[in-house]
């Protein structure tokens, strides 16, 4: 009874110590989770963090300085940190041209992080990368496919961005004027139409450590109503959902939020941590799994790695940006299967068993819009 009660008080004091960098100066997490790391709590409160970071980056922003908005409270109308960020099509250029400063990018009202011109009722294809990151491949010319070429070419193994890295992947659903209290919406217009997009999904890849930090987030109706709705696009939940932030360690699929996050009575109750990736095998050897529903929805989820797919962004020296294939194969419903665990060195080889001159591109796969110099 006695070691039963200190186990509790150790947990106790874990969480209140959790809760309390959680709510501690909001000023200094805020920019902590925007523009630095944690290796410790990314590897050690895989979970916590990645609400950490799911609050912080859903904090609205301040379109005049690209960062948080001090004076406005998690779950506020209006445009988020992520949001505020350089889309992928700000910071890939027809003829590799070299893309604005961040200062000059970043307060454009948030374009393009919303479906464009694509007249599906949902939409996996938003991208956006962080002062860091921008920074990185803005100085390395990163966003010009001859470039990554010629560091291909010159036996540059593998491109290193800087700790404090991070990128984000969105999914939207249409939703109706009645669903807009449950999301974080935007309202988009098409053909004299306003549509109302709601985010039904949020991919955050970190780096905390040399192989990022993965967490990925759904909208509950991902699994209640749009597998319904639009069963091709949203086929559910496959995966259970491994949260041990929000739940029991007996039940980690609980499909709850976790307190003291400040998440209650705002838009952002509705979204679940699917789970968080650190490693690419756990300690008895088996592959790590984890998928989003919506983003990897049209793919085999059960063979779904964030880290082993994303470890195959690679650039050879010449030809296509994207030269191994992510996926092998089928399931038995026809979807196509990833890599999962450690990647077979096999797919690094050419036909005589002979390694191709690839460039590492640090797992960012968005680095495959990269454009020709001349075109
Ligand atoms: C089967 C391959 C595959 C899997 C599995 C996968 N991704 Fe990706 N991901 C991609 C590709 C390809 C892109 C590039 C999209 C583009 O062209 O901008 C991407 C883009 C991203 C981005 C934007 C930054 C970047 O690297 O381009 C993030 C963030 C991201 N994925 C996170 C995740 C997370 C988190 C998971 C796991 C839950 C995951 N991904 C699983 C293939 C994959």
């Amino acid at each position: 009874m006695k070691r039963l009660k200190k186990v509790i008080s150790v947990s106790c004091v874990l969480s209140l110590a959790m809760t309390s960098v959680a709510m501690a100066d909001k000023k200094d997490t805020l920019q902590q989770s925007i523009s630095g790391y944690n290796t410790n709590a990314a590897l050690n409160f895989s979970d916590q963090y990645a609400w950490q970071l799911f609050t912080d980056l859903n904090h609205p922003a301040d379109l005049s300085n690209c960062g948080p908005a001090r004076h406005k409270a998690l779950g506020d109308d209006g445009l988020t940190v992520w949001e505020v960020w350089q889309s992928r099509e700000e910071t890939f250029l027809d003829g590799a041209v070299r893309p604005p400063r961040w200062r000059e990018g970043c307060n454009d009202g948030g374009f393009y992080s919303y479906p464009e011109g694509n007249y599906s009722n949902f939409d996996d294809e938003a991208v956006r990368i962080n002062k860091k990151a921008y920074r990185f491949i803005r100085s390395k010319q990163l966003y010009s496919l001859d470039e990554q070429e010629r560091l291909a070419q010159d036996g540059v193994t593998d491109i290193d961005f800087p700790l404090g890295s991070k990128t984000v992947k969105a999914g939207w659903v249409k939703i109706e004027e009645a669903d807009k209290p449950f999301y974080h919406w935007v309202e988009v217009e098409r053909d004299d139409e306003v549509i109302i997009f709601g985010l039904s999904a949020i991919h955050i890849a970190s780096k905390d450590f040399p192989t990022w930090f993965w967490a990925t987030f759904e909208h509950v109706d991902n699994n209640t109503r749009w597998n319904l709705t639009y069963p091709e696009a949203f086929p559910g939940w496959v995966v259970p959902s491994k949260d041990s932030a929000a739940c029991p360690p007996s039940n980690l699929a609980c499909n709850q939020i976790p307190e003291g996050y400040g998440l209650e009575g705002t838009k952002w109750e509705n979204y679940r941590l699917r789970g968080t990736q650190t490693e690419i095998v756990d300690n008895r050897g088996n592959p790590t799994i984890l998928v989003n529903s919506h983003l990897e929805g049209v793919l085999d989820q059960e063979s779904m790695s964030c880290i082993s797919c994303h470890a195959l962004a690679v650039k050879g020296e010449s030809g296509d940006s994207m030269p191994i294939p992510i996926t092998e194969g089928t399931n038995e419903n026809g979807l196509p299967m990833g890599h999962i665990g450690a990647l077979n060195p096999t797919l690094f080889l050419d036909n005589n068993g002979s390694p191709i001159p690839y460039v590492g591109l640090d797992y960012v796969w968005t680095l495959r819009n990269a454009k020709r110099e001349n075109f």
